[in-house]
């Protein structure tokens, strides 16, 4: 079993380095176009995360108010990163990518911080 939650934390974690390195990616081309890792890295965030706010064996565990903070947050961020792509835009404004990767590292902040 605790082999199970450390194997979810580490999906969690490359679930992750997929968005954040996705959306740097496209912001750093400039064409602000949401592409499939952000898409992917989304989708894993939330599936891996509701999975590890059961209550999993481990020494501490974690914060509720924490989990539905980051649950809100990974929630807002796949709609913003879903939206465009359903409605097949080209591209999006520069203020939508930049609160995407906001909030990215936020949710990572409280993630670590909280
Ligand atoms: C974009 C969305 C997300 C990002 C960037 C993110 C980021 C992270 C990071 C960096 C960690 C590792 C913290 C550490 O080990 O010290 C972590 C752990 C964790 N995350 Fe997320 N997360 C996201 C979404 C979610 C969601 C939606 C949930 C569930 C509601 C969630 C629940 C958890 C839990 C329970 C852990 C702790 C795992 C453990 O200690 O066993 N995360 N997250």
């Amino acid at each position: 079993m605790e082999f199970l939650v450390l194997a979810l934390r580490y999906i969690h974690l490359i679930g992750f380095a997929i968005l954040l390195g996705g959306w740097l990616t496209t912001y750093l081309s400039g064409r602000l176009k949401v592409n499939p890792a952000m898409l992917w890295g989304s989708l894993i965030q939330v599936i891996t995360g509701v999975i590890l706010s059961a209550p999993l064996p481990r020494d501490v565990q974690p914060d509720p108010m924490k989990l539905i903070v980051k649950a809100l947050l990974a929630i807002a961020i796949a709609i913003m990163v879903w939206i465009p792509h359903i409605k097949k835009r080209e591209s999006s404004s520069k203020g939508h990518f930049l609160a995407i990767g906001g909030l990215v590292l936020v949710t990572a902040g409280v993630a670590v911080f909280w």
